[in-house]
């Protein structure tokens, strides 16, 4: 994830306090120990990096607003734990302690091994050992070659555009760029379609990444809220039309967090629209194999189907196959492909061939080993929503019918202290306030479920006691934020 403020740079009061959230338990008398805790979340997830030049004191204290004496008692924990350094004259800053703190984000705590629920990301196929083995087997035929593909490597490409021909799409692999990973590739068309002071449509709450994304090109997002039940479509026409946006970016099969699917009628419905205002729409595809209640290639057509000329469509291997392959890619007009190739020469020269090759591979015959796939995470998202309502009865949430993860509301806006808090249960969580443009949600916790089902049930007890010390009903907060970070 890209950092919130460049290393080096100041963050103002009034954008801590905004990343802050609602950090601070209802009641607390003395909070000084919950603003530390919310920081160093703020340092554990990347989005205060080591560098990082904190406002004054009294600046902090008005932004808040609390007194003066609580920012200087949690600056003062934060010191002694070595993660903020100040020095006369030159004020306070991130910094990281080496070592002993245990600040690394998948270090275990006492007593727990950590079970990261940060990242909605599956383990790899099973069949991925076999295809490496294959790919082994046939590689002397590729080595007498360059090895450096910028489109990526034919044998891919052909793969990929036939999976779009089987979701009823006809593409040809002259539209498809291989890259490495679908944040590489909204990077590559960021950087192709916008400049600084930009606007991109986004999605309220959207991918926290895409997000970081968008502000790392200086472009400013403009989010268009969720509905209930999906796509305020009226909005984002709205939206097309009063921010003239330069692109915008939609996640219209499982969105990444809330899981809603857009329709059949909906994504003709958009098309018309983007239409209208001639604004380029990115499709964000990474989640669209992961149909569990259905078959991918029996859902609604891709959303390129609507509006061949205007549609970027990003796709990944790694949530269908693995992240750790690192390889996505870009289905575009070949126009838009030959300009997107000499951006990305300045960038780097191709994605690793070998594991195009393992993907080739593996898309050869897709069908039966995603098929288990999704089997597998719709037992495990049964599993987790049986173990959430069971010790987390007030928390609320829709089943997904697709993707990786359950977005859930809870019964107080105590995203970020639930977040806090479960790091000394040994859970790693992305607080509701990661999926916005501007922070909130803090009512909200995308929970993933992409662990076997025994860490998943021990999760959701874990998720719990969390809940009821949050809550002031079970084991003591305070208590719990003095277990020992080690
Ligand atoms: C919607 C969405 N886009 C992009 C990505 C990143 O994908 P990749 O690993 O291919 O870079 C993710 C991963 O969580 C995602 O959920």
């Amino acid at each position: 994830m890209s950092p919130e403020v460049p290393p080096g740079g100041r963050i103002s009061g009034f954008r801590l306090a905004r990343l802050l959230g609602e950090w601070r338990r209802r009641g607390a008398r003395q909070g000084s120990s919950d603003l530390a805790a919310a920081i160093r979340l703020l340092v554990l997830d990347g989005r205060l990096p080591a560098g990082t030049r904190l406002p004054a004191e009294r600046e902090l204290a008005d932004a808040l607003p609390v007194s003066r004496t609580m920012i200087t008692a949690a600056l003062d924990q934060l010191r002694e734990e070595g993660l903020v350094a100040s020095r006369r004259g030159a004020g306070s800053w991130i910094s990281l302690p080496t070592g002993a703190l245990g600040i690394v984000p998948d270090t275990p705590l006492v007593g727990h091994s950590m079970v990261d629920f940060a990242r909605a990301a599956p383990p790899a196929l099973p069949g991925l050992l076999a295809a490496f083995d294959s790919v082994r087997r046939h590689l002397p035929e590729h080595l007498a070659d360059h090895g450096y593909y910028e489109h990526g490597h034919p044998d891919l490409r052909r793969a990929i555009a036939a999976r779009y021909e089987a979701r009823g799409l006809p593409t040809s692999p002259d539209q498809i760029v291989v890259t490495s990973g679908a944040q590489h590739a909204l990077a590559l068309v960021l950087r192709l379609f916008t400049g600084p002071g930009d606007r991109v449509l986004v999605e309220q709450p959207s991918y926290p990444n895409a997000l970081d994304a968008i502000k790392a090109v200086s472009a400013i997002p403009v989010p268009v809220a969720m509905t209930d039940t999906g796509w305020d479509l009226p909005g984002i026409a709205a939206a097309l039309r009063q921010a003239a946006p330069r692109l915008a970016y939609l996640v219209v099969d499982f969105h990444n967090p809330t899981a809603h699917r857009m329709d059949e009628a909906g994504r003709s419905e958009l098309a018309d629209t983007a239409r209208r205002a001639r604004t380029p729409l990115v499709i964000d595809e990474t989640v669209c194999e992961l149909d569990l209640d259905g078959d991918p290639l029996d859902g609604p057509p891709p959303m390129a189907k609507f509006a061949e000329d205007l549609v970027i469509t990003l796709g990944s291997a790694s949530k269908s196959h693995w992240g750790g392959l690192r390889i996505g890619w870009i289905r575009a007009t070949p126009e838009v492909v030959h300009r997107l190739i000499s951006t990305r020469a300045a960038l780097d020269l191709g994605s690793a061939v070998v594991d195009q090759l393992v993907l080739a591979e593996l898309l050869a015959n897709p069908d039966p080993a995603l098929r288990e796939r999704r089997a597998g995470l719709a037992g495990q998202r049964d599993v987790l929503m049986a173990g959430l309502r069971e010790h987390c009865p007030t928390w609320n949430f829709r089943r997904p019918a697709g993707g990786l993860s359950l977005w859930c509301e809870l019964d107080a806006p105590v995203s970020t202290r639930i977040a806090v808090v479960a790091q000394n249960h040994g859970i790693r969580l992305a607080p509701g306030s990661r999926f916005g443009a501007h922070g909130g949600f803090e009512r909200w916790l995308r929970l993933p479920f992409v662990q076997p089902p025994d860490v998943l049930r021990d999760a959701a007890r874990r998720l719990g006691l969390v809940a009821a010390a949050v809550a002031g009903t079970g084991v003591a907060a305070e208590e719990d934020l003095a277990v020992p970070v080690a």
